[in-house]
């Protein structure tokens, strides 16, 4: 008898394809097995997300769902019953991590003959990588992908009642589930799904793979979930799309995401940001929006991946060096002081040292607050991944650090700009080491230090301040 149930296999060149106005919107029906109550009521689950705020969102639901069964968090994998490793494909780094991580589970599953572990997420939706982890890891239980999200306690019944390994990864379904569930990471900042997928296919990207066809949600479903969040009290919601300004484009009602973020601001939640922005389709009424309303934070992600224009165009990004600083200036010029963060890539294939120096120039140009570097790493299934490349990896390396160098002296002069001033900070937490140190974030979404207690976590507070660490601030309450 098989030892494993497949119901679904994921298919790279399946989730390649785009055929317009299949998706559907279906209303989730909770329906608790009574199996998964009685094995799993009242003992713990432990959830470990690597990669994006997309994923965040996804562990929320699946530990709202966890949660409508009667099961617990824990942070302590050792306590768990049921054990979710919720991968990212995005780089290999990620992936070496998670190989890592489900190696070590060999043990506990062996003094636990009962823990059920389970593989969600996007590194599962590569046939590779899921044929590489159902072999290495005969302990895993299930293999779940970005679309069964909903179906999270159907396949632990499934496996419950069979006692074998379950696979359903689906690589072309593009329903969007609303009501699942949801037990949020935090009660004072939310994480709002506004779309699903991408169509963009930059040629380095895993994500339109992984993550599928661009989908909207409808404009209303969001301002439902919005509207909840502001009556209990939530202080920030971030807008989540892989690229938010192309929201509403596939709906029929007319909406852009012009229009959505001035809803969501009027609904008056102390904090709105949005992530993440394409450079390509950032229009001025866009513009118009974030310079409107001063709950939306005047600080935007806008991934500049090179300052090449060569690169930009084998990379498939749609904007020139020239078109994306025009748009920096047309921000500064209506938010003077907007901090804007970016995204770069070094050692895409055959980038050359005079085209890599172009995107220095461009860093240096425009005064990042903060930026996520990464050396490229091919990911199987993309055309990046089939172009030769001329450069060593030891170039690259050499690249990364020589980037790093440039980009903590803009975050540097950044920084520097904010000490003596006062900011209003959304406390995040305590340090581990101190109860009286406090971290949290300006609206410039920098991070600050200061003391203060630990029950103005979730609060807003002035902070004025005092000295600037690069990579955070130091300051000192004023209101507290
Ligand atoms: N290699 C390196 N970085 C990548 N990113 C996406 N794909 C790759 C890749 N194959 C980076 C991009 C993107 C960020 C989320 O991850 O900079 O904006
Ligand atoms: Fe990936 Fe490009 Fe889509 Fe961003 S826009 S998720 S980099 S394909």
């Amino acid at each position: 008898m098989a030892k494993k149930i497949i119901l679904n296999k994921p298919s790279l060149q399946k989730a390649r394809r785009r055929k317009p106005g299949r998706i559907s919107y279906q209303c989730f029906n909770l329906d608790i097995p009574a199996r998964v109550r009685d094995h799993l009521g009242g003992k713990f689950y432990y959830i470990h997300t690597y990669g994006c705020q997309a994923n965040i969102r996804d562990e929320e639901s699946m530990a709202g769902l966890l949660e409508s069964a009667g099961m617990l968090r824990t942070s302590e994998v050792k306590a768990a019953s049921v054990v979710i490793l919720n991968t990212c494909a995005i780089r290999a780094n990620a992936e070496d991590k998670l190989f890592g991580e489900v190696g070590s589970l060999k043990v506990l599953k062996r003094a636990n003959k009962d823990m059920i572990i389970i593989i969600s997420g996007c590194m599962v939706q590569q046939e590779n990588a899921l044929e590489k982890l159902e072999k290495s890891y005969p302990q895993v239980d299930i293999f779940f992908g970005t679309n069964s999200i909903h179906k999270t306690l159907e396949l632990i019944d499934l496996h419950l009642d069979t006692r074998k390994r379950i696979v359903d990864v689906n690589s072309e379904d593009i329903t969007i589930y609303e009501d699942v569930p949801v037990s949020r990471v935090e009660d004072f900042k939310a994480f709002v799904n506004i779309s699903y997928g991408c169509d963009k296919f930059c040629t380095y990207c895993i994500v339109p793979y992984t993550r599928g066809k661009e989908r909207s949600r409808k404009f209303q479903d969001i301002m439902n979930e919005c509207e909840i969040l502001v009556r209990s009290g939530y202080q920030e919601i971030t807008l989540v799309g892989q690229n938010v300004n192309a929201y509403g484009l596939d709906l029929e009602d007319g909406e852009r995401f012009s229009d959505l973020l001035e809803a969501v601001a009027k609904l008056g939640i102390p904090r709105l940001r949005f992530i993440t922005s394409h450079p390509w389709n950032f229009d001025d009424d866009m513009i118009e929006v974030i310079a409107k309303y001063d709950n939306i934070m005047k600080a935007i992600h806008l991934p500049l991946q090179s300052g090449n224009n060569d690169i930009l165009k084998i990379m498939g990004r749609r904007y020139s060096v020239e078109s994306y600083l025009e748009l920096v200036e047309k921000l500064r010029t209506k938010m003077p002081s907007i901090a804007l963060t970016t995204d770069i890539i070094v050692g895409f294939p055959n980038e050359s040292e005079a085209q890599f120096d172009e995107t220095l120039k461009v860093v240096q140009q425009v005064g990042y607050s903060g930026a996520f570097t990464f050396i490229y790493s091919p990911r199987d299934g993309t055309p990046a991944a089939r172009m030769q490349d001329d450069v060593t990896l030891e170039a690259k390396h050499l690249r990364f650090d020589r980037l790093k160098i440039v980009v903590d002296e803009s975050v540097e002069n950044y920084a520097a700009t904010l000490v003596g001033q006062t900011k209003k900070v959304l406390v995040d937490g305590v340090s581990k080491k101190n109860d009286h140190k406090l971290s949290g974030y300006t609206e410039e979404n920098k991070v600050v230090h200061f003391i203060g207690d630990e029950t103005l976590v979730g609060t807003i507070v002035d902070v004025k301040i005092t000295e600037s660490r690069v990579y955070h601030l130091v300051g000192e309450l004023i209101n507290g």
